[in-house]
């Protein structure tokens, strides 16, 4: 028994919880991931499962995404950043809504699944469905020969390396790398992106390790937040663009791991709900980085104060506009806005791990989850 524990607590590096280790690992893990593809100086992204199967992607007529969980939130980015920059339609499909609706899928489809493991029940048969239309496959996993990464035609892992905490963490921001990486390539073959504008996002996504780096200085920060909100029952997360899906996501988390109720909306949508829920009581987390809808989201975040609502503003460092309105902020680096997601999702992911571990809870294996989801 001794050994066992003494084994954990080597394999948790000097960490009190994977989940904690894991948040600490995405500078390396984004860099394991990129690297070898995002050949800067040449000004190229390499990446064969992409290469060999060009004309695939540049024939096709939409991408369709399909997932679950927190990589269904991954998937949500990559329909902003793939619309934006590779100009190709996208929809993202939760895996189980998507094989039991009957959907209409041709040869002339791409579907991309998006799986950490690679084993879940609900992905792997929608990936079946969209190979028995025709359709060409294309994984996103980060468990190496995982049954996802067999059953498609090609695919690009996460290098995450293993997560065993059961909220998902490093696997996210890895998967973004990936998309973001493939939506680059895209863009290049495709001509819509100038050869200025393609470097400029290689330069920026290669100084992202270091700028999530910088992120996680914020810890201690985000324990005093912390604090203060553990004992709430609802918390609400808002966030425009790129950034509503990690709104998504930083809910998820909360729930997951401190069994807090906690929902994500897309800022503007405020008004058609979530705004009668905002009393003194409510804490807010607000994704307000300086590029994309800035403007809109201050706007957003002067109704809650007006509603008395607890704000908790991610802001771009040396924000001023926010911090005057906010009851705190949390800084991240700037960066394009779309890579902004790798940069705001990281306070939250921290947000949520404090709350759980004064809460009390067991952070790396919540009640009722699972890692991997093998049955439907
Ligand atoms: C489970 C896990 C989540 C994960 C989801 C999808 O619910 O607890 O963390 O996001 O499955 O898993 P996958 O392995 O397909 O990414």
């Amino acid at each position: 028994q001794k050994l066992k524990i003494n084994l954990e607590q080597i394999e948790k590096g000097g960490f009190d919880h994977f989940m904690l280790k894991e948040i600490h690992e995405q500078p390396k893990a984004i860099t394991d991931t990129y690297r070898g593809r995002l050949l800067r100086q040449e000004a190229i992204i390499k990446m064969a499962g992409v290469e060999d199967n060009m004309k695939k992607f540049l024939n096709a007529d939409r991408i369709i995404i399909v997932a679950c969980g927190t990589s269904w939130h991954a998937g949500l980015v990559a329909e902003y950043i793939f619309e934006d920059l590779a100009r190709v339609p996208v929809e993202v499909e939760y895996a189980s809504e998507f094989r039991y609706r009957n959907p209409i899928i041709t040869e002339k489809d791409v579907l991309i699944a998006i799986s950490q493991s690679g084993e879940t029940a609900d992905t792997l048969a929608a990936i079946k469905l969209a190979k028995s239309k025709g359709a060409f496959v294309f994984g996103v996993c980060n468990v190496v020969g995982s049954s996802i990464a067999r059953e498609t035609h090609a695919g690009a892992y996460t290098h995450a390396g293993p997560e065993i905490g059961v909220a998902s963490t490093k696997a996210f921001t890895t998967q973004i790398t990936v998309l973001t990486l493939i939506a680059l390539r895209l863009a290049r073959a495709k001509g819509t992106i100038s050869s200025s504008d393609f470097r400029h996002h290689l330069l920026e996504l290669e100084m992202i390790p270091k700028k999530v780096e910088e992120s996680l200085k914020s810890d201690a920060h985000i324990q005093k937040i912390s604090e203060i909100y553990k004992d709430v029952s609802n918390f609400l997360y808002l966030g425009r663009g790129y950034n509503f899906p990690v709104a998504l996501e930083g809910a998820l988390k909360l729930k997951e791991i401190s069994y807090i109720h906690a929902e994500g909306y897309p800022a503007a949508e405020m008004k058609h709900g979530p705004i009668a829920l905002i009393d003194e009581n409510m804490p807010i987390v607000v994704i307000a980085t300086k590029k994309g809808h800035y403007e809109k989201v201050v706007s957003n975040i002067q109704e809650i104060k007006s509603r008395k609502g607890k704000i908790i503003g991610i802001v771009t460092e040396g924000d001023t506009q926010v911090r005057e309105l906010a009851d705190h902020v949390i800084e991240v680096p700037e960066t394009l806005e779309s890579l902004s997601p790798l940069l705001t999702t990281i306070p939250l992911q921290l947000l949520s791990y404090h709350i759980a571990v004064m809460l009390g809870k067991n952070v790396d294996q919540p009640r009722n989850l699972a890692k991997s989801v093998t049955v439907e």
